[in-house]
């Protein structure tokens, strides 16, 4: 093979060691924390399985064609005003479909990125935002969280010592890997810096709807007064994340400009997802639907944090999600969670979590995980968190 075979940005496309780890915890006799999955129980695979019955039999034909790399204007209608229900105005030029919202990371990056440019994210952040920008070989700044999310006095330091950055990336709402909501006022301020500063909003928003407690926020792109936040949404935790159905809302030319690049990654999404998504919609009420996932989560939620509660050294620290799926874990400084996870977690109490080093751009911290609480049944996450909690009288 040719010594100069791969791209420059291959350098920066490698594994990550966690896949690894997480392979382990695949392992059926594990209870595994670690992935990011939705509660397939909750997938409305009868209902499903009628709308695809019927677009078969009687859409069949346009159903199994290509169609335009937009996506099917009955479906995006159906979003446009979903989302002015939540203080979006937009257009169906603005709106268009993704393979989940996880392509608008790397479209968006695509497009707005060259090597060397900065992308600001909040620390810690969604591994795969870090994966998808990554190819593009951006540099990041990062900034801290509280518990009302990114902290925007830091943000502002973080802008003005990076001219070169184009995108702000925040996932606001229930964020991954934290659990943490950004406060309104932040939002705001948020907004007007992203304006004064000359950058792009990034908004990735997957969990807004799964909201089990507290009142909604509007999401930052209802915020927007200069059409410089770009909106992803998403269909994987209110539906079927298999269907591979998300969105992306943005300023005219920039949504042009991202269908541009859709059309040449993948030409459009199924044709026959959206046509069962659109009738799913037409048929079903998914508000009632997504009562039942919010019924489920604020119900396991509560079971795993009266477990933490029970089982975990005092010195243990956790957040309270309202919603999403995710609680983040914080130890004492000198535990290195990768480390126990590997040498005593797994093999002495068959449990696995994700590690919290994986999820910072930049400097890593040891001394945290991600713990997810929709997929385990009610009984699994009470037995390992207990047999967790054994683990760590060692350690903490
Ligand atoms: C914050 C965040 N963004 C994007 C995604 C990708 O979701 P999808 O591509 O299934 O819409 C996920 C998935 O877990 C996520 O947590």
């Amino acid at each position: 093979m040719k010594s100069d075979l791969y791209s420059e940005r291959m350098k920066e496309v490698r594994p990550s060691a966690i896949r690894e780890l997480l392979k382990l915890g695949a392992d059926p006799d594990v209870i595994s924390f670690g992935g990011g999955y939705p509660d397939p129980n909750l997938f409305p695979t009868d209902q499903l399985s009628r709308v695809y019955a019927h677009v078969l039999k009687e859409q069949g034909k346009q159903a199994l064609q290509y169609t335009i790399s937009e996506g099917l204007p009955a479906l995006r209608e159906k979003l446009v005003k979903r989302m002015e229900r939540v203080g979006v105005t937009c257009g169906l030029d603005n709106l268009f479909l993704l393979q989940g919202s996880q392509q608008g990371l790397d479209l968006v990056a695509k497009m707005l990125l060259n090597p060397g440019d900065v992308v600001i994210t909040e620390n810690p952040t969604f591994l795969g935002a870090l994966v998808a920008f990554n190819a593009y070989q951006p540099n990041y700044a990062s900034v801290s969280m509280d518990e009302d999310g990114m902290i925007m006095d830091e943000l502002e330091t973080v802008l003005k010592a990076n001219p070169r950055a184009k995108i702000i990336y925040t996932v606001p709402t229930f964020q991954n890997p934290t659990g943490v909501t950004m406060s309104l006022a932040r939002r705001k301020r948020l907004v007007a810096l992203a304006n004064q500063y000359d950058v792009i909003i990034l908004e990735d928003d997957p969990y807004r709807e799964i909201r089990y407690e507290g009142e909604p926020l509007p999401s930052i792109k209802s915020l927007d007064t200069e059409g410089r936040v770009i909106h992803l949404g998403s269909f994987s935790k209110i539906l079927s994340p298999g269907m591979r159905l998300g969105w992306v809302i943005a300023e005219h030319e920039l949504a042009e400009k991202l269908c541009l690049l859709k059309m040449a990654a993948d030409t459009q999404n199924s044709t026959l997802n959206m046509y069962a998504a659109n009738l799913f919609l037409e048929r079903y009420d998914i508000d009632e639907h997504i009562t039942r996932i919010q019924n489920v989560y604020r119900k396991k939620k509560q079971i795993m944090l009266d477990a933490f509660n029970t089982y975990l050294p005092k010195s243990v620290h956790y957040t309270n999600p309202q919603g999403g799926l995710f609680t983040w874990l914080t130890l004492p400084e000198t535990v290195d969670t990768t480390k126990l996870m590997k040498e005593h977690v797994l093999p002495e109490a068959n449990v696995a979590y994700v590690p919290g080093a994986t999820f910072y751009p930049l400097h890593q911290e040891i001394n945290h995980c991600r713990f997810n609480y929709s997929c385990m049944s009610e009984e699994k996450i009470v037995k390992g968190i207990a047999a967790f909690g054994q683990i760590l009288q060692n350690y903490c």
